[in-house]
């Protein structure tokens, strides 16, 4: 933008924040002085520059965000590309798609309005234990009108109705995967964050695994012939995950790498 203002920039960077953010909330409340002196607050007590804008691109959807739920992390992104891949293998016209853990609805409904750009008319389960992410991805999926969702309040599968058995075509989920110990030593910016997004409990004696543990062990029987599981764990669970997958009968198996070479992303078939 040129038109934003250059001196209220320039005050809000004198006060010490990034010149960039400084550009960014003047754009966002340059009609309102009150709100602006607000999110400068906000923002230099340390408050994720997310939550104080009140939304944030991911993909094509610009997501409203607050503390109700995770800011949705680039890796995120990438995640939608793998199911966007996996999904194409499957050549379904009118997928299903289930989003477990859905937050803000990142990663469902960036799947729905990019399925939908490619001419397939997809149909998405957001489900959440959280009404707070809930109300909000609602919120989005309205925001955009994407009208193809359904939202299920629920502790993983347990309340999905059982006439969705065995027909998924895509299981989806970035569930919470920190242990309670890594979460004391993470960075204190994470506590804006609704902390049940991020911690689970250890399982297996592996830490923060018991989330990720449960969702391998359920998802087959919601999946339908050709449906596939793409879900993110933590950098240090690929060998926890994959023996999960042998316990869960899955027959076909891949755990994708980060760009550090810590398997990140099952992809798995049962
Ligand atoms: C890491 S966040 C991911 C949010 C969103 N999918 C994203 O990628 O931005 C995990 C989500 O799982 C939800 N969650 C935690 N425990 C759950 C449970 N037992 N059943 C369903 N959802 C749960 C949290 O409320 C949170 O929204």
């Amino acid at each position: 933008m040129t038109d934003v203002n250059p001196i209220l920039v320039s005050q809000l960077a004198g006060a010490g924040l990034d010149r960039r953010e400084a550009r960014w909330l003047v754009e966002e409340f340059y009609d309102d002085p009150v709100a602006l002196e607000a999110a400068q607050k906000r923002r230099l007590s340390g408050e994720p520059l997310q939550y104080v804008l009140g939304h944030w691109p991911f993909r094509s959807l610009d997501l409203d965000l607050d503390e109700r739920v995770l800011i949705p992390r680039p890796e995120s992104e990438e995640l939608v590309d793998v199911a966007l891949t996996e999904l194409a293998k499957n050549d379904a016209v009118t997928p299903l798609l289930l989003d477990v853990g859905c937050g803000s609805g990142a990663i469902g409904l960036s799947l729905l309005a990019e399925l939908g750009n490619r001419g397939l008319r997809a149909s998405l389960v957001a489900l959440d234990v959280s009404p707070d992410a809930l109300a909000l991805s609602r919120e989005n999926a309205r925001k955009h009108q994407l009208h193809a969702v359904t939202f299920v309040a629920s502790d993983w599968f347990s309340e999905l109705d059982p006439s969705f058995r065995g027909r998924f075509d895509l299981i989806v989920a970035n569930p919470p995967y920190v242990s309670e110990v890594a979460f004391t030593e993470l960075d204190p910016v994470l506590s804006y964050e609704p902390r049940d997004a991020l911690v689970a409990p250890d399982a297996s004696g592996v830490g923060g695994f018991a989330d990720v543990q449960r969702i391998i062990r359920d998802a087959p029987r919601w999946l339908g012939p050709s449906g596939v599981l793409v879900l993110e764990h933590g950098y240090d669970q690929g060998e926890a995950a994959l023996r999960a997958c042998r316990d869960a009968g899955y027959r076909d198996v891949r755990d994708l790498e980060d760009l550090a070479g810590h398997p990140r992303v099952l992809v798995a078939r049962p």
